[in-house]
C-alpha cells in the first residue's frame, strides 16, 4: 500500500515568503512527504567549506510543524562552480580529451578522488544539520546516477586496475577482448586504455568486448561512488533508509549490484518513456531488485513538458493505482511548482508560477482518498509464477546504444501482459525453482555455471522460453566455440543459420537493411504469421517444430521449437513474430507451465493480480471490456457484471476472484 504521497519540492526555487503558503497547500492536498535539496549544493556551500544551513532550518521547521515528512537528497549530481572551476579533475573528460564546462548536471567524474571527498563531506554535513529533525523519512542519493562516462587519466588508471584484477595476465585479457582482431592486443599493461576508437573521426569502432568491459567498469565506479555516500551518511549518524532514484529502462548501471547498497529502491517514472506494458515491466524490475520488498517512485511526471500531450484528467490516479498494484509504497509527483527559470522552465508542476493550484493538484486529493479507501482491503502479496531474466551484461553486450535489450524483453512481456499475467525479474544465477515459467529473451551472454542453472531448472520441471541467440556468447561477449544454443540437448535443437534484416548487432541498434519478412506456418494450434527482424533456422534434434518458414530462403525450415527435457519443457523462438502470434505462443507455454486462467486484456487496459485480488485500470480514452473466466466479487471502483468487466475511459476496478 502506498503510505506516502510526496512531491519534489525545491524551496531554493521559490521566494521564502511563499514557503508557508505552499506547505499549507500541500497539507490540504493530501501530500504527506516532500523530497528536497536535490540540486541545492551551490546554496548549501557557496565556497569550499563555507556551509549555510540557516535557510534549510527555516523550511525544515515549517515542514516539521505541518507534520510533513522529508526525503533529503545528497546534491552531488550538480557540483557548484567553486568545484568545477577550481578543480577540473572533478569534471568528466570526453573521449577527445575535453573537460565539460560548468552549468549542467551529472557531469562529474565518478572516479575523481577529490570529487568523492567533496560529495561525502556535503553528505556528512547535511546529515549533521538535519539530525535534530524528527520528520526525516529517508534519503535519496544524488539524482539518476549515470550518464557520466569519463575518459580522464584517473578513470584510465582505475580501468587498467579493473582489467588487471579481472584477467590477471595479458594473454587472458587479449583472449577476452578479441585482441587478435585489428591488432588490438596489449602486450604491456601500461598500453591498455579506455576504449575511445568509436569516437575518432577516422572511422572504425572499439571492440564490443572492450566496450562491454568499460560498461562494467563504469557501473562499478558509479556504484562505488554511491556506496561512499551511504557510508558517509551512516558515519554521521543516519538511521533512516537510504535510496536513490533509478530509471528502469536504463542500460548504464547494474542495478542488481547497486541495490545491494541500498535499504529501499525506487525509480523515476516518466509516462512519455514507457508503453503501458513497458511501464508494468519497469515496476516489476524495480520491485525485484530487492526481492519483492516495497519500493518508491521518486518522480512521476504529472503533466506535459511543453512538447508532449497534456495528461487526461484521472491519469495520475491510474498511475498511482497501477504502482500500488505492483507493490509501490511511496509515490512522488514531479514537481510541486511549475518551473519558472533555467533549463526546465517549461515544465509544469502541481501549482502554477504564482503558487496557485492547477487542476492536477486537485486530483491528488482524490488519489489520497481512493488509496485510503483501498487500504481497508486486505491486499495479498504478489506471487508471480513467471520470471523474466534481466541481465545488465546483456544490456551492455548486445548493442552499443541502449534500448535494444529492453525492447526484446518488452516484446515477450507484452504477450504476458495481454494475457493478464505478471512477472518478477531474476538474475541468471538465481534459484529459479519457485517459478513455473522462465523467459530468457535475447539472453546472449551467460557464464558456464549459469548455463547449468538453466539446465537444472528445466530438468527439474521448469518451462523455459528463450530465443534470439540465447546463450550464444560467454561473459566476455565473444561467441562460444560450440554449437548454438549452448544447451542444445535441453532445447533439442541446433541453430543452423542466424541472419538479420532489421536485426540488432553488437555495434548498432538497428541494421539499416530492408525490412525482410517471411510467411510462417504454425503447429500446435498456433496461427500462421509473419516473421521479421531476424531469422534463425533450427535443426530439430528431438524437439518438435512450433513454427516453420513458409516461403523465401528458408522455406520448410523450423523457426521455433518445443522440447521435453527431464521433467520440464524448453522452447526456442528463432525469429520475431507479431503481437497476436506472440500472445498465442505465450498461451501455449503458459499452458505447459499450468499457469492461468488467461485473459484477453484489450489494449489500453492493465490487470494486475495480487492473489485473489485483481486490480484493473483503463488507461485509454475509450470504454473497454474484458471477459473474466471466474465468478468475481466487486470491492472498489467499477463493478464487474457477471463475467464481464467494463471500465469507462480512465476507469478502474478492484475485485476479488474465487480462490
Ligand atoms: C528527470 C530528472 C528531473 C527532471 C526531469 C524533467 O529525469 O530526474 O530532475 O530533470 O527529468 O523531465
Amino acid at each position: 500500500m502506498i503510505e506516502h504521497l510526496s512531491v519534489a519540492f525545491y524551496p531554493e526555487h521559490i521566494r521564502e515568503e511563499r514557503w508557508e503558503r505552499d506547505i499549507a497547500l500541500m497539507k490540504t492536498s493530501g501530500i504527506n512527504a516532500v523530497r528536497v535539496l536535490e540540486f541545492a549544493w551551490s546554496r548549501l556551500e557557496r565556497a569550499d567549506g563555507e556551509f549555510d544551513f540557516a535557510w534549510v532550518d527555516r523550511f525544515m521547521k515549517l515542514l516539521e510543524k505541518a507534520r510533513i515528512k522529508v526525503v533529503p537528497c545528497t546534491p552531488s549530481a550538480a557540483p557548484p562552480a567553486w568545484i568545477t572551476r577550481r578543480h577540473p579533475d572533478c569534471v568528466v573528460m570526453d573521449a577527445n580529451g575535453h573537460r565539460a564546462g560548468h552549468g549542467a548536471r551529472r557531469h562529474y567524474c565518478p572516479t575523481s578522488r577529490r570529487y568523492r571527498d567533496y560529495s561525502n563531506r556535503i553528505a556528512r554535513k547535511m546529515q549533521q544539520a538535519l539530525s535534530g529533525y524528527s520528520n526525516i523519512l529517508a534519503w535519496q542519493l544524488d539524482n539518476e546516477f549515470g550518464w557520466n562516462k569519463c575518459y580522464c587519466p584517473e578513470c584510465n588508471d582505475a580501468f587498467r586496475k579493473f582489467m588487471k584484477d579481472k584477467y590477471q595476465t595479458l594473454d587472458k585479457l587479449n583472449a577476452a577482448i578479441g585482441g587478435a582482431f585489428w591488432s588490438e592486443d596489449f602486450w604491456i599493461w601500461e598500453e591498455l586504455e579506455l576504449p575511445r576508437a568509436g569516437y575518432s573521426t577516422v572511422g572504425g569502432y572499439s571492440s564490443p568486448e572492450m566496450l562491454l568491459a568499460f560498461n562494467e567498469f563504469y557501473s562499478d565506479q558509479i556504484t562505488a561512488f554511491m556506496a561512499e555516500q551511504v557510508a558517509a551518511l551512516r558515519a554521521a549518524g543516519c538511521q533512516v533508509p537510504i535510496s536513490t532514484n533509478m530509471m528502469a529502462d536504463f542500460p548504464e548501471i547494474d542495478y542488481w549490484k547497486m541495490a545491494k547498497h541500498l535499504d529501499v529502491v525506487g525509480f523515476d517514472n516518466y509516462f512519455d518513456v514507457y508503453t503501458l506494458s513497458g511501464d508494468s515491466l519497469a515496476h516489476n524490475l524495480i520491485r525485484s531488485l530487492k526481492k519483492g520488498q516495497g519500493y518508491w517512485t521518486f518522480e512521476n511526471q504529472v503533466d506535459t513538458v511543453d512538447s508532449t500531450m497534456p495528461t487526461a484528467p484521472g491519469f495520475n490516479l491510474l498511475q498511482a493505482l497501477s504502482a500500488m498494484a505492483h507493490g509501490e509504497i511511496g509515490h512522488t509527483f514531479f514537481r510541486w511548482d511549475s518551473c519558472r527559470f533555467a533549463q526546465e522552465k517549461d515544465l509544469l508542476g502541481l501549482v502554477d508560477w504564482s503558487g496557485k493550484p492547477r487542476a492536477k493538484l486537485l486530483e491528488i486529493r482524490t488519489i489520497r482518498q481512493t488509496l485510503d479507501e483501498l487500504s481497508q482491503i486486505a491486499m495479498p502479496p504478489l506471487e508471480n509464477k513467471v520470471a523474466i531474466v534481466f541481465s545488465y551484461k546483456n544490456y551492455w553486450g548486445t548493442a552499443r546504444y541502449y534500448g535494444t535489450y529492453w525492447e526484446e524483453l518488452e516484446n515477450y512481456y507484452q504477450a504476458l501482459f495481454d494475457l493478464g499475467i505478471g512477472c518478477d525479474c531474476v538474475q541468471t544465477g538465481d534459484d529459479l525453482a519457485k517459478y513455473s515459467l522462465v523467459l530468457a529473451p535475447g539472453l546472449q551472454l551467460v557464464a558456464d555455471d549459469e548455463l547449468e542453472n538453466f539446465r537444472k531448472y528445466v530438468r527439474t520441471g521448469g518451462v523455459l522460453l528463450a530465443g534470439r541467440k540465447t546463450f550464444a556468447k560467454g561473459v566476455s561477449g565473444s561467441y562460444r566455440e560450440s554449437d548454438h544454443p549452448a544447451l542444445g540437448d535441453v532445447f533439442g535443437i541446433r541453430v543452423v543459420e542466424t541472419h538479420g534484416s532489421k536485426d540488432m548487432n553488437d555495434l548498432t541498434t538497428r541494421w539499416s537493411g530492408p525490412d525482410i519478412s517471411f510467411k510462417m506456418t504454425g503447429a500446435h494450434g498456433l496461427p500462421d504469421t509473419a516473421s521479421h527482424g531476424w531469422f534463425e533456422t533450427l535443426e530439430l534434434n528431438g524437439a518438435e517444430s512450433l513454427y516453420n518458414y513458409a516461403d523465401g530462403y528458408y522455406a520448410g525450415a523450423a523457426a521455433a521449437s518445443m522440447n521435453h527435457f527431464g521433467n520440464g519443457v524448453a522452447c526456442y523462438l528463432g525469429t520475431r513474430i507479431g503481437r497476436e502470434s506472440m500472445q498465442a505462443l505465450m498461451s501455449l507455454v503458459l499452458d505447459n507451465a499450468k499457469i492461468g486462467p488467461l485473459l484477453n486484456v484489450p489494449q489500453g487496459m492493465q490487470i494486475v493480480r495480487r492473489g485473489n485480488v485483481w486490480i484493473a485500470t483503463n488507461h485509454s480514452g475509450a470504454e473497454l471490456s474484458v471477459k473474466l473466466p471466474l465468478p468475481v466479487s466487486p470491492l472498489q471502483g467499477s463493478m464487474p457484471a457477471q463475467d464481464t468487466l467494463t471500465l469507462p475511459k480512465y476507469g478502474w476496478s478492484v475485485f476479488a476472484v474465487a480462490k
